[in-house]
């Protein structure tokens, strides 16, 4: 053990999707094994930002945060040690260093492992050091891990994309797709039952190809099919493309007893034309004929979805069959998102001149639209009794616990008198539902 770093305080803030989230995991997880305690972003000793480079807010967000550190008092230790990693840190490497004179250290997605050795030499020398590479030497799910809690995990499957969609980052800073080993993932969750965790997500920018290079086939419904013997209670997964899910794929979904009857499958919007600008290789015909499939197996399925609102070159017409396509699908959520210029991405260079207000327009009537739906689909859970997994209290309220029915909304249970919130975490228990609202259920202990 580093002796150096040991009993001083860290704190790790995180953007972006479920794969930072999980490797934020693994940094606390190294961060912990040499002897540092978690502190909080204004006083800890090393602050870690885990970045995302998805979209130009998350971007500016992320500048802003990392130069406003810089009048902030020294902790107590006398010295402060910011570390850069994630999408950022992959996407710019040392430039980061002329544009934040405040930070110390540069680590990307695939120089995980090198924290602990980068923050020590920083520490010691006051030298600003970095680790970038092309690809991991040693996959992330190797190191050490501190989840965020003990009854749910991540369980990356694959890591990098290759579907290379016009507007995206992702193949950019997280690689080519590789797969996990069948047997590794598996007795992974294996593991993770026999520990008390109830739930698992398995994640991937495309989890539908899951395998396609270890196996020459994709392996996903096969996964699925693996997931009923392995003591775990629930599993969900995410993200699925369109043009992958297969049949195989879907009757797994709707025969396997454990995994949960919500289904994330990103459209990005519902014009042909638009689609095929993208690189998305499926049709708004293609999409919708997959949805049918699942809902004819899986009835009660929640579908959930992205859409991406002002594509360059977007037209009033193409933007009213983004809407035709969400009305037909009658989606439970859907995470909206107003396009956002990628630096180095093909789209990029596409002819972008539709006004801002205009696609601020259709954005909000998109979001008009998608409430309706998600009403809707929380509104047929009234008077049913459902299994929640409880995962916290509400943030405004200490008494009311909150948790996750298995469509995945969320619901909120009022606490009975003289039970606490740490009687009920991380249990599975049956709520019957009182009243539906757009983003939340209500309900009773049953
Ligand atoms: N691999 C996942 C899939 O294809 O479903 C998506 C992962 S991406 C991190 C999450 C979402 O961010 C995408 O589905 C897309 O809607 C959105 N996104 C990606 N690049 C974007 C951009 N340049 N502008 C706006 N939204 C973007
Ligand atoms: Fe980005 Fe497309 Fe890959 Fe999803 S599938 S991460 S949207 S390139
Ligand atoms: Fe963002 Fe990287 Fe995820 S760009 S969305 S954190 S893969």
């Amino acid at each position: 053990m580093n002796r150096s770093l040991q009993g001083l305080t860290y704190f790790v803030r995180t953007f972006g999707c479920q794969m930072n989230s999980h490797d934020s995991e693994r940094v606390v997880g190294m961060l912990e094994n040499l002897g540092m305690i978690m502190g909080d972003q204004e006083t800890a000793d090393i602050v870690v930002f885990m970045t995302c480079a998805v979209r130009e807010a998350a971007d500016t967000r992320l500048f802003g945060q990392v130069a406003s550190m810089k009048n902030l008092p020294a902790p107590m230790g006398g010295k402060r040690i910011i570390a850069l990693g994630g999408c950022i840190g992959q996407r710019d490497g040392d430039y980061l260093f002329d544009k934040l004179d405040n930070l110390n250290v540069v680590f990307g997605t695939h120089t995980i492992e090198d924290l602990p050795s980068l923050i020590e030499e920083a520490y010691e020398t006051d030298k600003k050091v970095s680790s970038l590479a092309d690809r991991a030497a040693t996959p992330s799910t190797d190191l050490p891990i501190k989840r965020e809690n003990n009854f749910h995990a991540w369980v990356p499957i694959t890591m990098g994309c290759d579907n290379y969609c016009t507007y995206c980052i992702v193949p950019y800073v997280r690689g080519h797709e590789y797969s996990r080993e069948f047997n590794q993932v598996v007795a992974e969750v294996e593991l993770l039952a026999s520990q008390g965790v109830k739930e698992v997500t398995l994640l991937g920018q495309n989890v539908n190809s899951y395998g396609r290079d270890l196996y020459g086939k994709p392996k996903f419904a096969e996964l699925l099919r693996a997931m009923d013997d392995t003591g775990i209670k629930r599993v969900r997964f995410t993200s699925s493309h369109p043009k992958d899910l297969s049949d195989e794929t879907i009757k797994a979904f709707a025969e396997s007893k454990t995994v949960m009857p919500h289904l994330h499958l990103a459209v990005q919007s519902g014009s042909d034309r638009i689609l095929k600008a993208m690189n998305r290789k499926y049709s708004a015909a293609h999409y919708l004929e997959r949805i049918g499939k699942v809902r004819e197996l899986v009835p009660q399925v929640a579908l959930s979805t992205d859409i991406i609102v002002g594509f360059p070159g977007e037209t009033e017409e193409d933007f009213q069959q983004t809407l035709d396509l969400a009305k037909k699908a009658n989606f439970a959520q859907a995470f909206t998102f107003i396009y956002s210029k990628r630096a180095g991405t093909p789209a990029a260079k596409m002819i972008d001149d539709t006004p801002r207000e205009v696609i601020q327009e259709r954005f909000d009537g998109l979001v008009e639209l998608i409430q309706t739906s998600a009403y809707a689909n929380n509104k047929i859970e009234e008077g049913k009794t459902l299994d929640v997994l409880i995962e916290g209290s509400s943030k405004r309220d200490d008494t009311i616990l909150t948790g996750r029915s298995p469509r995945n909304s969320t619901v909120h249970i009022k606490l009975a008198e003289g039970r606490s919130v740490e009687d009920y975490i991380g249990k599975i228990v049956q709520v019957k539902i009182e009243l539906a609202k757009t983003w939340y259920l209500k309900g009773n202990l049953v």
